[in-house]
């Protein structure tokens, strides 16, 4: 920031600030991330001070979610880490047939936390749509604590530059070619439910039978890490799973889940 004074008092304010209000933990090695977003809303608001700008989200809650909105990294892709969609449908759900079938529950819920664009659930509502015979059905919660990012999600538009991943037969299926890109037929659309959520409260979803957070507690240190984990297990069925990210790890945290490795990917279980 040239021309915007940045203090330490102040990154340590806005920290401490960034990290009550969402649990994402900016340490000194990316102070020059958080001041290049700063410097942004700064312009956005034309306000010239950093301090002017904090007493402005301090007291206006729709602010702060701008501001958290563009703190966050949103980098995702359709099919990312292919090894969970093979656990999920090889693993996961012939194990939640068997599990569920005693109950008589034929509808399979999925949280993805964190979803940012869109493409994790819409990837996951593909898979299912794909695999799930009748009567099976599922129901994607899809959350975020980008307000732009939900808007992309619950628009379904991808830019040709978006769509890699995509095996071609899915793309045809369930995607109609549009000027620039594709976008998600109405149907598939349906089966999710954009929803803004902080993790760090309570989401109020329980019987959840599979949760994607993958790259998300990444941004956040352990503590919040174990808060978040804790809210899951409470959202989470008896007989649940829990997908985190490839380069993520709940190893040492004080959680209840179980470690699962399986012939696709490892993942984590709600036993009881
Ligand atoms: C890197 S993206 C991961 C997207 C997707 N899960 C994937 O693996 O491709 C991380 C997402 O987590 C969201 N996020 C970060 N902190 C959050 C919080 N406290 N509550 C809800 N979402 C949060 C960000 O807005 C961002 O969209």
């Amino acid at each position: 920031m040239s021309d915007v004074i940045f203090s330490d008092a102040d990154f340590n304010a806005y920290r401490n600030l960034i990290y009550n209000e969402s649990g994402i933990h900016f340490t000194a090695t990316n102070r020059s991330i958080l001041e290049s977003r700063l410097k942004e809303q700064l312009r956005n608001n034309s306000i010239s001070s950093v301090q002017a700008y904090f007493d402005v989200i301090s007291r206006d809650k729709e602010e702060l979610k701008a501001f958290l909105d563009s703190i966050t990294t949103n980098l995702t892709r359709f099919f990312r880490n292919q090894a969970h969609f093979d656990a999920m449908e090889h693993f996961i759900i012939p194990e939640l047939m068997k599990i569920k079938k005693a109950t008589g529950n034929t509808t399979i819920k999925i949280w993805s936390a964190g979803c940012s664009t869109g493409e994790e659930p819409y990837t996951i509502a593909m898979l299912l749509s794909e695999i799930l015979p009748p009567p099976w059905k599922y129901e994607i919660t899809a959350s975020d604590i980008s307000l732009k990012c939900l808007m992309a999600g619950k628009e379904g538009f991808y830019a040709d530059s978006r769509i890699v991943g995509i095996p071609d037969a899915y793309l045809k299926k369930y995607f109609d070619k549009v000027e620039g890109g594709y976008k998600v037929h109405d149907d598939l659309m349906s089966k999710i439910r954009f929803d803004y959520h902080n993790l760090k409260n309570d989401s109020g979803q329980r019987g959840v039978d599979v949760v994607f957070c993958r790259n998300v507690i990444i941004y956040f240190d352990e503590a919040a890490q174990t808060a978040v984990m804790s809210r899951f297990w409470d959202a989470m069925a008896s007989k649940s799973f829990l997908f985190i990210g490839h380069s993520e790890s709940l190893f040492g945290m004080d959680t209840k889940f179980e470690f699962v490795k399986t012939e696709w990917a490892t993942l984590y279980k709600k036993s009881i």
